[in-house]
């Protein structure tokens, strides 16, 4: 009886730790944005983006902005969809705003996933899925812009090249 409680305490604690140690199975990337404006404008700077860069127009200069499509939005929750425009791989995008500082401010958490599963290896694709909106649409240059990151949270985030990506 003993050695059976043995047994699944060796398996649970194995099995945990798998977790704790492989980091994102899949790639995916999280990043905290705070603003020093009010939500509605953040809101409204990343749609009226995400509606610019829908058709294959924005790439024929090369790039990966464009091919965005908007699935729901509003000024607490944005979501959309990124196909890559030449292997089509296709992302899940999201932001949430949450305002502070009596509406002055807007704290924003940006989370991009990749829809394959075995997609580990990301080239950064899934920070620049969301870091193209915020730059494109010009939210980098805004009073009180922060960003914070990391490799951990988002695939390859510090070799990822936007440009290209
Ligand atoms: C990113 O890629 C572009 C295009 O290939 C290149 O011109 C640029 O130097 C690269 N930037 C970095 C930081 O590697």
């Amino acid at each position: 009886m003993h050695s059976v409680y043995w047994i699944i305490a060796v398996l649970l604690a194995v099995g945990s730790s798998e977790i704790c140690y492989a980091g994102p199975l899949h790639a995916q990337c999280k990043v905290e944005w705070y603003f020093g404006i009010p939500c509605q404008a953040v809101y409204e700077s990343l749609v009226s983006q995400i509606k610019k860069w829908e058709t294959m127009a924005s790439c024929t200069m090369g790039g990966e902005k464009c091919l965005y499509k908007l699935h729901s939005a509003s000024v607490h929750f944005i979501s959309a969809k990124h196909t890559t425009p030449f292997k089509k791989n296709v992302y899940d995008i999201n932001f949430r705003l949450v305002s502070f500082h009596f509406y002055t401010c807007c704290h924003v958490s940006g989370m991009s996933i990749s829809e394959t599963w075995y997609a580990i290896k990301d080239h950064g694709t899934n920070y620049c899925n969301l870091y193209n909106l915020i730059e494109g649409s010009g939210l980098t240059e805004s009073r009180g812009y922060k960003e914070v990151t990391s490799d951990f949270l988002c695939t390859q985030r510090s070799s990822a090249n936007c440009t290209v990506y």
